[in-house]
C-alpha cells in the first residue's frame, strides 16, 4: 500500500467533510455534526487557521470504494496549559475501514508529532472514547498514558445556551 501523508489542500475538503461524517456515524452522533466543507474551508485556510488538517492520500489505483484517493485525516490544533505551556489537541484521527492495519494512522501521529515539535508544544492532547478499545490499545502502543484515569480528571463542556446565559450579566 503507497500513500502519502500531506497538511490538506482546498480541494480535499469534500472528501475531508465525508470522513468527518463517518467518524461521527462511528460514534453514533451523526445528528450532531453541524460543520460544512464551507465552515471548514473558512476556519482551516484563512491565514491565522482554527485548525491544521493532515490527510493520507492513496495512489490513484488504490483509491476506496468510493473513489476518493484521500482515505483518512488528522485534524489538530494549538491549546494552552499554564503548567506546561503550548499543547497540540488531535481532535480526530480516522482511517478508512478498508485502510486500516496498514500504517497509516501511526503516520498521521508521526507527522501531527512532528507538528507538535514544530509548535514547541510539550504534549499531544486528545479525547478516546472509553467503549472504543481498539483505539486505547493503538494509543497505548504510541506512547499515551490515560490521564483521566491516573489524575482523575472529569471533561466538561459548557455548551452553546448556557454560555449565553453564563455572558449575559458580562455584556450588560
Ligand atoms: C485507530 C486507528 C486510527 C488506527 O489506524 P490504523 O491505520 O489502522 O493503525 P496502524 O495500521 O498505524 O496500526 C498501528 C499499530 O496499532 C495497532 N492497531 C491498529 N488498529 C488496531 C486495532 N483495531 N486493535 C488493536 N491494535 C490496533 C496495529 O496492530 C499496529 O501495531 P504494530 O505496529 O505493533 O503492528 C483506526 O483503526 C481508525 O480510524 N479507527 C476508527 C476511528 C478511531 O477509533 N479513531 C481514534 C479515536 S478518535
Amino acid at each position: 500500500m503507497s500513500y502519502i501523508i500531506r497538511p490538506w489542500a482546498l480541494e480535499d475538503l469534500k472528501a475531508v467533510m465525508r470522513l468527518v461524517r463517518e467518524s461521527a456515524s462511528l460514534h453514533k452522533a451523526l445528528d450532531q455534526v453541524k460543520t460544512t466543507p464551507e465552515i471548514l474551508r473558512d476556519e482551516g485556510f484563512r491565514k491565522d487557521a482554527t485548525f491544521g488538517c493532515l490527510v493520507a492520500e492513496v495512489s490513484p489505483e488504490q483509491r476506496s470504494k468510493e473513489g476518493d484517493a484521500i482515505v483518512a485525516y488528522q485534524f489538530h490544533y494549538l491549546t494552552y496549559c499554564t503548567w506546561d505551556g503550548r499543547i497540540l489537541f488531535g481532535e480526530d484521527l480516522y482511517v478508512q475501514p478498508e485502510f486500516r492495519g496498514k500504517g497509516i494512522g501511526s503516520s498521521l501521529l508521526a507527522t501531527a508529532a512532528k507538528v507538535a515539535l514544530a509548535k514547541r508544544c510539550s504534549q499531544i492532547r486528545f479525547i478516546s472514547a472509553a467503549w472504543n478499545q481498539p483505539a486505547t490499545d493503538f494509543y497505548a502502543k504510541l506512547g499515551a498514558l490515560n490521564v483521566t484515569i491516573r489524575n482523575s480528571w472529569n471533561l466538561c463542556s459548557i455548551e452553546e445556551e448556557h454560555i449565553r446565559r453564563l455572558a449575559e450579566p458580562a455584556t450588560e
